[in-house]
Formats: structure tokens, sequence, C-alpha cells
């Protein structure tokens, strides 16, 4: 390389150097500075920025610092700058927005669409619901829509929200109970087996109510007899309206029934109803250790009641029982539906027709065994002396000559 080309290149490298000192140094430099031409003085001056919240009035000069001055009202500046203007703020804010943030010296005035809106364009839109089966993926601001997603495997959303995301479906296992309906992604999985689920199991008269209630059945109906056991009941009377209910909906023998199990409701709290309610408990704990663990399958269920005389208990019946009721009262609950069907007739002498009629079905022989063991146990004497002393207590010993007068 001859000797003056190479003094140039150092000489370039060296300016070029120089320059980015100069560049890095405006930047780092605090106030930061810019270049100015002193028309005075012919040089050029390094004069300091405005600061956010001024604006530039007077150039700085050799002797003279910058001059800026406050921006005057509804106007603004936010950053170190060298203009002469200050930034108008933005006038009032648009329909369905509210003023976040005023307007001052350093910052411009803020507008927000309203909560549950976003601005789209020029528009506060209203953030969209995610439909069933959809959850909320992002939420949506006032500046972005909801983003909604399908509800993957095992999560569902049964709501149209904006806020819900898609939820796990319930594990019925880990809470003990049993799955009946398995969910999708707008339902969740159904259990039963929990307390809500017994109640809509819901058995209206139990085996050992009826056995016992049909103790104060009198085999001839008097005409005035409802109101004569209402009478003879202690504690709070059913009111008239209620016996006048039971009158119109049932027949003579299940108006009986009825009553009693609507005094014994009332006055649950009477000592003496407790008593009688206990016993009635007992009972039904038997009840349920004879045929509580015959876990019989749907075409089993189905045989039982094609077994039993009268009007029939359809499919459709004891489909929602499987799915509403725990194994464990299925039984029960098919066999009061069939009592419902069948008006006034008696459960038990039903189903000891019906295990005469079970043999030409391949039952399960223990299931048989079991539902005769607890036919026998309610109508032994045992039994029989229980649902004496309840029925005594329970029309107490004012009207004794009414009691032996009916049964
Ligand atoms: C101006 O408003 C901003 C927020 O918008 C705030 O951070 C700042 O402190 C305010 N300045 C003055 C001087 O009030
Ligand atoms: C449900 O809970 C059980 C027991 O806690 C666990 O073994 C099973 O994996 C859970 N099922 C789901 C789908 O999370
Ligand atoms: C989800 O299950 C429910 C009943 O549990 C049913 O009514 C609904 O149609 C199902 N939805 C889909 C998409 O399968
Ligand atoms: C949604 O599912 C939950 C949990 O199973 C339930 O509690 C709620 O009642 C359901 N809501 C509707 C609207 O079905
Ligand atoms: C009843 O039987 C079914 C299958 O036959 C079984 O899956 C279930 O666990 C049984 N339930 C009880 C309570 O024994």
């Amino acid at each position: 390389m001859v000797p003056w080309l190479r003094a140039l290149t150092t000489t370039m490298l060296i300016c070029h150097c120089f320059l980015d000192i100069i560049k890095w140094s405006i930047q780092e430099v605090f106030p930061p500075k810019y270049l100015h031409y002193d028309p005075e003085t012919g040089r050029q001056l390094m004069c300091d920025k405005c600061s956010p919240g001024t604006y530039l009035k007077q150039h700085c000069t050799a002797r003279r610092k910058t001059l800026c001055l406050p921006c005057p009202d509804r106007s603004y500046t936010d950053s170190w700058h060298t203009s002469d203007e200050c930034l108008y703020c933005s006038p009032v804010c648009k329909e369905l927005q509210y003023v976040k943030q005023e307007c001052n010296g350093t910052h411009n005035r803020v507008c927000e669409c309203e909560e549950g809106r976003y601005l789209e364009l020029e528009f506060c839109l209203k953030h969209k619901h995610c439909a069933p089966g959809f959850g909320v993926l992002q939420a949506g601001t006032p500046e972005r829509n909801t983003v909604c997603k399908r509800c993957p495997d095992g999560f569902f959303s049964n709501e149209t929200s904006s806020k819900a995301p898609c939820r796990k479906h319930t594990n019925c296992s880990a809470l003990g109970l049993l799955l009946t309906q398995k969910g999708n992604a707008s339902h969740d999985n159904t259990c039963s087996g929990n307390r809500e689920s017994t109640q809509k199991c819901g058995i209206d008269i139990t085996l050992c109510e009826e056995a016992f209630f049909r103790f104060a059945v009198p085999t001839k109906f008097t005409p005035n007899w409802l109101s004569v056991l209402v009478d003879s009941l202690p504690g709070t009377k059913v009111n008239s309206e209620s016996i006048e209910r039971i009158k119109r909906r049932h027949s003579s023998q299940e108006q009986t029934f009825q009553l009693l199990k609507l005094w014994k409701h009332q006055n649950k709290d009477q000592d003496m109803v407790k008593r009688i309610i206990q016993d009635i408990d007992l009972c039904e704990n038997s009840v349920q250790r004879h045929i509580g663990h015959a876990n019989l399958t749907f075409e089993q269920l189905q045989s039982l009641m094609e077994s039993l005389p009268g009007k029939k208990v359809g499919t459709e019946d004891i489909e929602r029982t499987r799915k509403t009721c725990q194994s464990s009262e299925q039984l029960l609950k098919l066999l009061s539906l069939w009592r419902i069907k069948n008006g006034d007739q008696d459960t038990l002498k039903g189903l000891m027709h019906a295990l005469k009629h079970l043999k030409t079905y391949h039952f399960p022989k223990t299931v048989t065994h079991s539902l005769r063991k607890t036919i026998r146990f309610l109508h032994s004497f045992t039994m029989y002396r229980l649902y004496q002393k309840l029925f005594l207590e329970m029309i107490g010993n004012q009207v004794h000559s009414v009691k032996i007068s009916c049964l």
C-alpha cells in the first residue's frame, strides 16, 4: 500500500472512531443534547433538549442555556425533544369510553372502553361470550376481544360467559361417587351416591313405612275415617287444605298413608315422633341389610318389574332409577314406583306374587332368597308388635275406642 493511502485510511479510521465517540456521548449525556448552529459565533453548539412537559422557546447560545417553557393547558410533550410546540391533548373520549387518565403536561389523555368492551377501529364493542362447550382462553381487555377455545377432553363449560374458562369434569370416583352420566364439552360428569341424588331418588313411602302405616289402615272405612284419624294424632294437626288435597289425589287406603307421612314430617321434632322415626329407621336399616347389596343389572330389574302384577313399571322408569339412585336403593325405588302406579296395592303381596313367577327368568337365587327374607322380616311377629306399639303411641290413648272399632 502506498504511504499516502495508508495515512488517509488511518485518518479515516480515526475520524470514524471520533464520530462514534461523539454519537455515543450525545446518547449518554444528561440532559440529552442536540447540535445547533449558532449564527452569532458561526459555531456548532451542543444545546440541551427540552424535557417532557415543556416546549422550546430559545436555542442555546455560547453564553446561555436552552430556554424551555411549560406546555400551555390542554397540551403536552412526553419525551426529550427540540420542538417549539407542545402536542394537543386528545379532546373528549369516544362513545362508551371513559377517561382513564386526564391530560397533563407530560401525558396525553388516556381513554378506555367501559368494562366489558374493547376498542375495534373506532368503536367500543362488547366482549364476545363463549358458548357452552367453549371456555375463555384469554379474557377480554379494553383493547382486545375475548378468546374462546373449545373445551378439550375432560373439560366442560355449561354456560355462556365472557369470563368462565373450561372446567375439569368432576371426578366422581375421587369423591367416592358413581359416574352415572359421562360428561362432554358442554356438560359435567354426573355422579350419584351423594345426598343430593339420594333425595332425587326420593322413595315416596318405604317398605317399612308401608308395613307400619298399613297397620293404621282400617279394613272398613267409615266416611269420616280420615277426620277421626287427624283428630286422634297428637302434636301439630295436618291442616284441612292438605287433607282435602290428599282426599282428591288418593284412594281411601292411600289417604291414610299420605296423611300419616305428612303428620310424621310435620311433627318430626317432637319426642314421640322422634321415637317412631327411630324405629322406622331401624326397620329400614334391616331391609337395607337384606336387599341393599343386591346389585341388579338392567335386565334383572326389568324381569322383576315384569313379574309384579298390575300396571307395569316401564323401561324409562328403570333407566331413570338407575341414573338417580344408588344401586342399593334401585330395587326399593322401583317397588315404590310400582306401588304408586298400582294405587293401593300392598308391595309385599305384589313381591310375593312376583317371586313365584320369577322362576321362568334366570334370576339370581341369592336375590330371590334375600327378597323372601325381607318379606318374612316385615311380616314377622316382632315387627307386628312394633307396628302395634308405634300405632298406639301415634294415636295416643285418647281414642282407643276408635282404634279398636276400626281395626
Ligand atoms: C401526569 O399524568 C401521568 C399519568 O397519566 C402521571 O404519571 C404524572 O405524574 C402526571 N404529572 C403531573 C405533573 O401530574
Ligand atoms: C380421578 O381420581 C382418581 C382417584 O383420586 C384418580 O386415580 C383418577 O386418575 C382420576 N381421574 C381423572 C380423569 O382425573
Ligand atoms: C352432551 O351431553 C348432554 C347430556 O349429558 C347431551 O344433552 C348433549 O347433547 C351432549 N352434547 C354433545 C355435543 O355431545
Ligand atoms: C354447570 O355445571 C355445574 C357443575 O356440575 C352445576 O353446578 C351448574 O348447575 C351447571 N349450570 C348450568 C346452567 O347447568
Ligand atoms: C354393580 O355391578 C357392576 C357391574 O355388574 C359393577 O361395575 C359395580 O361396581 C357394582 N356395584 C356395587 C356397588 O357392587
